[in-house]
């Protein structure tokens, strides 16, 4: 089966973007560990040589550890750190397994999410299946659970199987919320543009095999209307999970973004939130830029990522990375 080399390699820069100063490299092998993609974190192709030459060598160890625990049943994900790197490993489908080698220094905590992402995708690309090479943009790098313990090859575990978290949308009338909601939850698209009067209420799955994980999101849509601003705090307690949503199109939708961002907060300050900049299908009307809407989210200390609820492009990953990124409160790590 030919693998569409093209996306991986792109998925793989893109990666790397996202991650920046902490990667040293990501390695794609497959299940004999034999070396199939890789990328080193610098981007300097004669540096990259030697590091993978070096690393593989590292990383055979663990990998044949955790060829012995597939054959017993599914190994998942896992971390191994050594003095000079901490190395997170995810299945990526039957055929392979996904290594990033970070700096010894480095957190796992912000790096996971993406990495099990890009190694769903990883799975999906080696299937033939479609799939965008876009990684979602964290910005939030803080918060370490998994305790550095060295040559110790550590499973990543979730102290449970399923979650339930309420998901609240934020952001300006008619910047797409309903249509994101609708996209992840039926998979379409309606052009014709009916308000949301207060508050609907759907629920969608995210399952996560190789983590064993499934969350649940019960999810709010709040009407953007200035009008309902009243309604709209009944609905904002308890929240877990927030999709702050601004137009692309409309810059006066992005600057108000803070507004909404300071409302959710002020009520729930512990909720996860991320940045969308949607419809991003409407190129020639774009008046805010993919820089400004990363800019704003590092300021805000949340992740960003563009999305088209009307083609569908990265809205499913917007939301899973929000649910990869509730479940890593909830790791733990068992020594294998
Ligand atoms: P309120 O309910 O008023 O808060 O609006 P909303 O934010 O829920 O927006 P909604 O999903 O209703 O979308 C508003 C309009 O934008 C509709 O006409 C949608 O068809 C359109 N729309 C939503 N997402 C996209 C997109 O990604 N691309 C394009 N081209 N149009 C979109």
């Amino acid at each position: 089966m030919s693998v569409d080399r093209e996306k991986l390699s792109a998925l793989l820069k893109w990666y790397r973007q996202e991650i920046k100063d902490d990667l040293v490299a990501a390695i794609i092998v497959n299940r004999e560990g034999l070396i199939m993609d890789t990328i080193s974190g610098s981007g300097d192709k004669s540096v990259e040589e030697d590091i993978v030459g070096g690393l593989s060598a590292l990383v055979e160890p663990v990998l044949n550890r955790i060829t012995q625990e597939f054959s017993s049943g599914s190994f998942g994900t896992g971390t191994f750190d050594t003095d000079e790197y901490r190395l997170i490993f995810c299945e990526a489908g039957p055929e392979a397994v996904f290594v990033t080698v970070l700096d010894s220094l480095a957190m796992i905590d912000p790096v996971f999410p993406l990495a099990y992402l890009t190694a769903e995708k990883i799975a999906r690309i080696f299937d033939g299946r479609t799939v965008s090479p876009v990684i979602p943009k964290i910005s939030s790098l803080t918060g370490s659970h998994i305790e550095r313990k060295v040559d110790k090859l550590q499973k990543i575990k979730i102290n449970a199987s399923e979650y339930a978290f309420k998901l609240i949308l934020g952001g300006d009338g008619g910047v797409g919320k309903t249509s994101m909601v609708h996209r992840f939850v039926e998979g379409t698209f309606a052009q014709d543009y009916k308000e949301t009067i207060g508050v609907s209420i759907m629920k969608k799955e995210c399952e996560f095999d190789d983590l064993d994980t499934l969350v649940r999101f019960v999810l709010w849509d709040l009407a953007g209307q200035t009008q309902f601003k009243r309604v709209r705090k009944n609905y904002l307690g308890n929240a877990e999970a927030g999709l702050l949503v601004y137009d692309v199109t409309r810059k006066d939708t992005y600057d108000n973004i803070k507004s909404w961002y300071n409302e959710i907060k002020a009520i729930t300050p512990d909720i996860n939130l991320i940045l969308i900049g949607n419809k991003i299908d409407l190129k020639d009307k774009k008046q805010v830029s993919r820089e400004e809407g990363e800019a704003l989210a590092k300021d805000l200390g949340i992740s960003y990522i563009e999305t088209s609820a009307k083609t569908g492009d990265n809205v499913n990953d917007a939301f899973r990375t929000l649910a990869l990124g509730l479940v890593n409160k909830f790791f733990v790590s068992e020594e294998v």
